[in-house]
Formats: structure tokens, sequence, C-alpha cells
């Protein structure tokens, strides 16, 4: 529909206004397609509202050089990454090597991560958690390219993470604070096939400040039982001296105990002979003879070479340092005061006859007790925030643990009594057992802060029904809130919900924007660009 009173187009992208010539043109037409396409007939008024109160030069924006990183695409198995990234500069093949974009959990944003990798500023090449040994082989790999062998960090793995003087307590994984733990209440009914847990600490004396958005890192230790069996296994004595501590205390708090490293297959390489000598170094090296190495973590390793004893130090200098983990922050600060609260999914899992458990997260779900002080900090978020004006609308796409930020989010907006709209997708396995937070959102949607609320239960029927259906379902309205400048955000899972769900606004754009599929996804990446479109995904 076309309306006599629209101005020309160059009056809602000026000339003076702050892009190039080329995103004018692109913003030029992408009105266009708005004022001229769409069955939902904006105003000029609402199309203006696109450009104001946007945060532009958010972190999602890239210099150029990343090109959007497509060859960075967590989805994507490994060495497809590198086939993509093959003749780019080392740094950006480095960058395409790690696991996931910008989880933060290194300490770094990936390119930041790369950038000191090449420039040999960090020593470190096994910080990526998500990407695990596959990436530290590659980063190792890459690094011998150029011209140097790498020092595998071992920085933290005998005593407490030194601090880092550059940063303030509390604000960085090198320069931790201690919280006190507050307490844990299960998120799920009985009955439910998962364990999620609504986590709270007391961060009144650790000095420490958070926002929503934000992310909690915090040291976990390791399962002492765990610790035990491995102490056995070794036939090591638990106060065996290392650096100044007890043996059973730097395999609790100074090493991972998850995937054994390649450096400790080659530690059995050297002490050990023959037929099981050739196979701890095919170990070592990536290989695996007898079709098991992706269930050998350090426990498992150690029994599959049982009867050999390596020396403990030699031991425990071939482990990876244990690493903090991120938890999205699901409080708010203006609301809860000095407490921190998290959603923390408790990762447990059967390999053979025992079960492995997700150092993290079963730490916080069962092994510290309310009094219990541990080290934490909070990692700024660089690119997940609320909008400025708090007049903008938000849509929140957050299943499952995805759901934290986003409790957080819809305080702070209750309580700086934010006029913004505000829309939730929350989905989970089942509705009678895994619905977080009803209460709260009930109460929320009473006082009107909450004004939609979208669910979707994957499991209470014979089909799936995920996030993604839901949004299409309400696709019109969605794109209704689009075009009133809502920014959007999504959380949890980055292996395929998040791509899912980017996927479905990009049939929605087309669909209810009336663009071609090309069109939609300009215009998703431009919401990217802009600031309007951020996730938090792990
Ligand atoms: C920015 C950010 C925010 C996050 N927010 C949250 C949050 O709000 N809530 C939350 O719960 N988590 C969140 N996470 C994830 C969290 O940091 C941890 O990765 C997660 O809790 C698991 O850590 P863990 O130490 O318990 O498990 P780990 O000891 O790291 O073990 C996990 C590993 O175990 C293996 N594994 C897991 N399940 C299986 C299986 N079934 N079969 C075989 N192997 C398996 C996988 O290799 C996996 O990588 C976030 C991550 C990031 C980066
Ligand atoms: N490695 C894996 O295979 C795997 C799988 C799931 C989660 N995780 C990780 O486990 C952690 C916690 O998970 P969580 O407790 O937050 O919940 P979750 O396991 O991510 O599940 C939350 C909801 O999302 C649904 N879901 C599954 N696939 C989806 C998709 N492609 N698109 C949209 N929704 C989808 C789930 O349905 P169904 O469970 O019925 O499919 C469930 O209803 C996260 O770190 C996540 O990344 C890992």
């Amino acid at each position: 529909m076309n309306s006599p009173m629209r101005p020309p187009l160059a009056s809602i992208v000026p000339e003076n206004a702050p892009f190039t010539t080329e995103q004018r043109l692109w913003l030029n037409g992408f009105f266009a397609g708005l004022l001229e396409g769409d069955a939902t007939a904006l105003s000029p008024q609402d199309a203006a509202a696109l450009l104001p109160g946007v945060q532009i030069g958010g972190a999602e924006a890239d210099d150029g050089a990343n090109d959007g990183a497509p060859w960075h695409d967590q989805t994507l198995p490994l060495p497809d990454r590198m086939k993509l990234a093959d003749g780019r500069p080392l740094q950006r093949r480095m960058m395409a090597a790690m696991g996931q974009q910008d989880c933060g959990q290194c300490g770094y944003n990936c390119n930041d991560y790369a950038d000191a990798i090449f420039h040999k500023s960090e020593e470190r090449l096994n910080l990526c958690i998500p990407g695990g040994k596959d990436t530290a082989r590659m980063l190792k790999a890459l690094y011998a390219e150029i011209g140097a062998a790498p020092a595998v960090g071992k920085a933290s793995a005998v005593a407490a993470p030194v601090a880092s003087p550059a940063t303030p307590v509390g604000t960085s994984r090198g320069n931790p604070a201690l919280a006190t733990f507050v307490s844990r209440t299960r998120l799920n009914k009985p009955g439910s096939h998962k364990e999620t847990w609504h986590v709270e600490f007391d961060l009144a004396e650790s000095g420490i400040e958070y926002a929503v958005g934000d992310s909690f890192g915090l040291y976990p230790t390791n399962d002492p039982a765990l610790v035990d069996a491995l102490l056995k296994a070794l036939d090591a004595p638990a106060d065996f001296p290392i650096g100044g501590r007890a043996l059973r205390d730097v395999l609790t708090d100074g090493v991972s105990l998850a995937p054994a490293p390649d450096m400790l297959f080659q530690l059995y390489s050297y002490v050990t002979g023959g037929e099981r000598r050739k196979k701890a170094k095919a170990l070592a090296t990536g290989e695996d003879p007898d079709g098991d190495a992706a269930t050998l973590d350090v426990l498992a390793a150690v029994e599959k070479f049982s009867g050999v004893r390596p020396d403990p130090e030699a031991f425990i200098e071939s482990l990876d340092p244990l690493q903090p983990r991120l938890f999205s922050i699901s409080s708010s600060p203006k609301v809860h005061g000095s407490r921190v609260s998290l959603t923390v999914d408790a990762v447990r899992y059967d390999v053979g006859k025992r079960q492995r458990l997700g150092v993290a997260s079963t730490f916080l779900a069962g092994r510290i007790a309310p009094g219990d002080k541990i080290r934490v900090y909070v990692q700024k978020s660089q690119t997940f925030s609320l909008p400025i004006d708090p007049a903008i609308p938000i849509i929140m796409i957050g299943p499952g643990t995805g759901v934290a930020p986003f409790r957080a989010f819809l305080y702070e907006r209750m309580a700086t009594k934010a006029p913004g709209k505000n829309c939730l997708f929350f989905g989970h396995q089942r509705r009678d057992y895994d619905f977080f937070y009803e209460d709260e959102f009930a109460g929320m949607k009473a006082a009107g802060v909450l004004t939609q609320l979208y669910l979707a239960w994957s499991r209470d029927d014979a089909q799936k029904f995920y996030v993604q259906d839901r949004m299409l379902q309400v696709g019109r309205e969605l794109w209704t809130w689009i075009a009133e400048g809502a920014h959007i955000y999504v959380c949890g899972d980055a292996q395929r919900m998040a791509k899912d769900v980017e996927r479905t606004l990009i049939d929605i754009v087309a669909q209810h924007g009336a663009r071609s599929t090309n069109e939609a996804v300009a215009f998703v990446a431009e919401l990217k660009k802009r600031g309007r479109y951020q996730t938090d995904v792990y």
C-alpha cells in the first residue's frame, strides 16, 4: 500500500545520517521494501523508528577482516571450517579452529585469542573449552607455521590462577573474587528427564558488580570420588608433594580430569613399552587405535595403561589446567541486590559402567554447600544487552537454560519501569515438569511487564514442537514487532537451536516482510550488524 503522505525515501535516510553511501543505499532499499512491499503497511514514522536507539557499532559488527566469519561457524565440523578458512592469514585460520564464536571462556574473544597466540603474548593453546582437544591440536599445528614450538600453558595446573593486576578483582578469569554460595533450587518437577537448578550466590563481600546480560565465571572443583578413584588407579599417595601442595589438592582444583590430553598419552609413550607404547604414541597424535579415544577421560586413560606408574609430578604436568566455566546471569542487581543467580543444567551421562560428570554444573548442582566461598568473576557482556532506549520492544527466544538472561532482562525492565513491550519465547521438554520460573512469569504477565509469553513443549506430543515452530505460528505478529524496531535476543544451545531460530526468523522476514530469501538473509544480517539481533549461545 502506498500513502500520498509518504515522504521521499531520501528524507528517511538523510544525507547527513552516519552511514556510508553504500549503507545509505542499502537502507533506502530496505525502507523501500518495507514501505512498498509489506502487507503490514508501515508508516514512515514506523520505518524511521527502525533507525534511532539502535546500538550502532555493537560487538556483532566486525572490522571487515572477518567477513562475518562463516569459516568460524561452530555448527560446522572443524575440518570444514579449516577448509573454508584456507588461504586466509594465519590468525584467521587460528580463529577458525576455535570451537565456538566468542563464548569468552578463554578470557578473550576468538579474534583476540588468535591474535594473542599469533603475536606470542599468549602461550596457552589449550584454553578453548568448546573446541577441546581438536582445537588445541589444530592450534598447535598452526602455531608451528610461525616457526616456533608451542609451550602448552600450565600456569594454573598446580596453584590457584595467578592474579592479573591489570584488571580489578572479580572482573576477569585471571583475577577472581570470592563469592558465597547461598542456595540451589531444582527448577524441574519430580519426573522430569532434566536436572536444572536455580543457583544463588551472595556478592556482598566480593565487591563485584554486574549488569543484566553479563555472564558469571566460576572455578569449580573436581568430584572427590573421581579424585579418589584416580589416586587409586595411579597407586600414588594422596599427600605426594607437588609444588608445595598435596597431590589430592592439585587433582581437586588444579587440573582437568575430563578428556585425556595428548600430553598424557605422550607421557605414557615414554614410560611404557611394546604394543602399549605404540598405542600411547598413536593416541598422542590423535589416532584412535582401539576405537575408544572419544571415551578416554583422565581416569579411563590411566586405567587403559594400568600397571604403569608415571611419576606424579610428570603426570600432573601432562594434564590441562582446570578452567573456569561461564553461566548467563539470571538476576537483576536492581531487584536482587547483592545476590546473583544462575540457571544451570547438570551434565551427567554414562560411558560404559561409569557416570561422567560435567565438572562445573555438577559442582553447582551438588558439591557446594551454603556458606562455601568460591572463586568467581563477572564477564562483562560486549554483545548482549538491553536496548539503551527503554521504549524499544524486545523479543527474547530462550529455550531450556537459555531463559536465564531473559529472566534478568524482565526484572530489569520491571525495575526501571521501561515502557517497551517484552515478548518471551520459552520452551522445554514437558510443560508439567520443565516450565522454569512459571509463577514468576505469570506474575510478570499479570503486571503487564511480560507482554507476550509464547511456549513450546518438545515432548508433550508425538511430534517435536520447538520455539521456532511457535515463532512461525505468530510470524505476522513478530514481523510487526520487528518493523516497530524490536531488538531480538537468542540464548541457549549454539549447535542446533540458535541456527534453527535464525533460519526461522529469515523465513518470517521473507514471508511477512515480502522479501526474497536473499533479501531476508541480508535483512537479518543487517539486524545483527546494528545490534538488533544479539545472541548468547553455548
Ligand atoms: C557465555 C556462556 C553462558 C553459559 N550459560 C549457561 C547457563 O546459563 N546455563 C548452563 O547450564 N550452562 C551455561 N553455559 C555452559 C556452561 O559454561 C558449561 O559449559 C556447562 O555447564 C557444562 O560445563 P561442565 O563443566 O558441567 O561440563 P564439562 O566438564 O565441561 O563437560 C561437558 C562436556 O561433556 C561432554 N558431554 C556432555 N554431555 C554428553 C553426552 N551426553 N555424551 C557424551 N559427552 C557429553 C561434552 O564433551 C561436553 O563438552 C554457558 C556457556 C557460555 C560460554
Ligand atoms: N551436545 C548435545 O547434543 C546437546 C544437546 C542438547 C543440549 N546441549 C547443551 O546442554 C546444555 C543445557 O541444555 P538445556 O538444559 O538448556 O536445554 P536443551 O537440552 O537445549 O533443551 C531445551 C529445549 O530445546 C529443545 N531443542 C532441541 N533441539 C532444538 C532445536 N534444534 N531448536 C530448538 N529447540 C530445540 C529441546 O527439545 P528436545 O530435548 O525434546 O529435543 C528442549 O525442549 C546447553 O549447554 C546445550 O548446549 C547439548
